[in-house]
């Protein structure tokens, strides 16, 4: 049946040529990869579909933000498909862009106009807009400490959202302390972690990652115990206690790099989605890979992409029926585009 419906995707590739594109993200499985005409982190997903204008066809293997963000960036004529649209975020799913709304203006109150808003890219195309009109941008884990120097270039205090860990591993990196940040609570609508406001620089929405929180500081001293010598190498929206301890932090792409780079005979305990992890383990058979986390760690969204949603999306497309399109309204495209765009130029 899986050889089937590959086949059946193979052709309907090959037929539409280069009129089709295919990007793929790394948390993809194996089943759907294999058909992407490329692969990359967050950032490399939108600088291509920034750059690619011939394809008619984008099918978007990843989740719904990253389609999202290649419908802004690619022109009208082209169309972007997600082959399952319950494959969304749950991190994006926690801002909405009333909390956005409301929350920015108890933070304009209290700090004045001395903020700049900084939105991941795991966020709606709305608020990736709210953001771009007060001069903002978005930022992905590959660029963010470069986009928070950016935005401290600019004033005094950055909003950060939706992961309260990526901001604040970042901002830690940058050498702000902890009690210069505190995070915006959007449920009880209040600012929390912080003694002296008026020293806070950097404000973290109280959003995080589902799959990322897995991991824990107990599970890194528990693999260093059983094997002394194991590098650890953690994806950025783990919690700072956790980043703290690992021997590396990184986007997807410098995770796949440093691996790819290590000598013959280490040992690594990796701790992001296990899709990724698996994969590395089966290219790198010289290397000992293990999940940080020994239950791994799957995105259940980003699982919803699977072969036959993608083979299905792919001949609906053949018999003329565009299925699962994600079109961001033009107004709302426009403005976040603005954030996208300082982004993509900065990088
Ligand atoms: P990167 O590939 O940019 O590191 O992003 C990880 C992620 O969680 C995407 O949802
Ligand atoms: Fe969202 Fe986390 Fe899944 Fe990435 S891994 S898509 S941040 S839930």
């Amino acid at each position: 049946e899986q050889s089937e419906l590959e086949a059946r995707a193979r052709a309907v590739k090959e037929r539409f040529g280069r009129r089709l594109f295919i990007p793929g993200h790394h948390y993809q499985k194996d089943e759907v990869i294999q058909f992407a005409d490329a692969t990359g982190d967050s950032l490399q997903l939108a600088q291509l579909a920034a750059k690619n204008s011939e394809a008619e066809y984008i099918v978007f293997c990843g989740v719904h933000f990253m389609a999202e963000t290649a419908d802004i960036l690619t022109s009208d004529d082209q169309t972007v498909i997600l082959p399952d649209l319950r494959a969304g975020c749950s991190m994006a799913d926690m801002a909405d862009i009333f909390q956005v709304e409301r929350a920015w203006a108890a933070l304009i109150e209290r700090f004045g106009e001395t903020i700049v808003p900084l939105v991941y890219v795991n966020s709606t195309a709305a608020i990736k807009a709210f953001v771009g009109r007060h001069g903002g941008a978005t930022v992905t884990s590959s660029n963010a400490k470069k986009m928070m120097a950016w935005a401290f270039s600019r004033n005094e205090r950055i909003f950060f959202l939706p992961d309260q860990h990526l901001g604040r591993n970042t901002a830690y990196a940058l050498g702000i302390r902890l009690d210069e940040m505190a995070v915006w609570d959007p449920h009880d609508e209040t600012l929390q972690g912080a003694d002296d406001l008026d020293k806070v620089k950097v404000i973290l929405w109280k959003g995080h990652c589902s799959v990322h929180e897995n991991f824990t500081v107990r599970q890194i001293e528990h693999i260093r115990r059983m094997k002394p010598g194991i590098h650890v190498i953690v994806h950025p929206e783990c919690s700072w206690e956790v980043v703290q301890q690992a021997d590396y932090a990184g986007s997807t792409k410098y995770i796949i790099e440093t691996i790819r780079n290590a000598p013959p005979g280490t040992q690594w305990a990796i701790g992001t989605e296990m899709n990724l992890v698996n994969r590395l383990k089966h290219e790198h058979p010289d290397k000992e890979i293990v999940s940080l986390n020994p239950y791994m760690c799957p995105c259940l969204t980003m699982n919803r992409i699977d072969l036959p949603h993608f083979v299905w999306v792919l001949e609906s497309l053949e018999q003329g029926a565009i299925v699962n399109r994600i079109t961001v309204p033009k107004d709302i495209a426009l403005e976040a585009k603005e954030a996208l765009d300082r982004m993509l130029s900065l990088a």
